[in-house]
């Protein structure tokens, strides 16, 4: 059973997401212009979904792969362009809508399923491959491992995800991030040191069997994330 805290902000952020910020979304995950700090984050997030489909297998055909909190889609395409039949989900039926209108029609041996709804659903299946690029940042630790480790019980080969590194920088920036209007700003991100982040992963009984075999930190601007990569033994 999800945490009520994870209830709650799953909540927050499907609305975040759907209405608040979905234009915004819109933008930033186009070619359309944007600001010099958003070009910064641009180009974080690029270099982010970069190296997370640089870690999964080049050939990805017959795999199963769950892009958990798709945004618009940009990495669940790219998985399918190279044979993965992806599920992609999010909780904002906007994005998803975008999502939809903005997939090729030809994804070779590859196809994508987009839903809306939540990536912890078991109702999903059984998967070889998950990622979940920047969509647990805004959930508390003990959230974002139990998560993980709920998605863990039906993926085969690996788990990616993103964190946000408390580093003394992102700091600042989320004390700059809250002079900003209320009804424009995003639930906090939530930070958490990468040592807690490995104590958390190795305190979990039900990830006894995997192993986190490697990590990376994309910084660029206002954009500061952390992936992490688990394997199955
Ligand atoms: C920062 S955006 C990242 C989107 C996408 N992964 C990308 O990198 O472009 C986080 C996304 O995660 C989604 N999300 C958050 N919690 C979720 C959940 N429990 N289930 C499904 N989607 C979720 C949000 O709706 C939002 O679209």
């Amino acid at each position: 059973m999800p945490s009520m805290s994870y209830l709650e902000r799953r909540g927050q952020l499907a609305t975040y997401f759907d209405r608040t910020a979905a234009d915004a979304w819109s933008r930033l995950t186009s070619d359309a212009p944007v600001g010099r700090i958003r070009a910064t984050v641009r180009a974080g997030r690029d270099e982010m979904r970069r190296t997370l489909l640089d870690w999964l297998p080049a050939d990805l055909r017959g795999r199963r792969l769950l892009d958990a909190g798709c945004g618009t889609g940009a990495l669940a395409v790219e998985a399918a362009r190279r044979g993965a039949r992806v599920v992609a989900i999010d909780l904002s039926p906007t994005l998803i809508g975008l999502a939809r209108s903005r997939a090729p029609r030809e994804l070779g041996a590859g196809s994508v399923e987009f839903l809306s709804g939540d990536m912890l659903d078991p109702a999903l299946g059984r998967f070889d491959h998950v990622v979940a690029m920047d969509s647990l940042i805004h959930y508390r630790a003990g959230d974002v491992v139990s998560a993980i480790a709920g998605l863990a019980q039906r993926t085969q080969k690996t788990l990616l995800f993103t964190f946000a590194p408390r580093t003394p920088a992102l700091a600042v920036m989320h004390s700059v991030g809250r002079w900003f209007p209320r009804r424009s700003r995003a639930p906090a991100i939530e930070p958490v040191t990468e040592a807690a982040i490995w104590r958390r992963l190795a305190a979990e009984p039900s990830l006894g069997t995997w192993r986190a075999t490697r990590t990376d930190r994309i910084a660029s601007g206002f954009y500061v994330s952390q992936a992490l990569e688990l394997i199955a033994r």
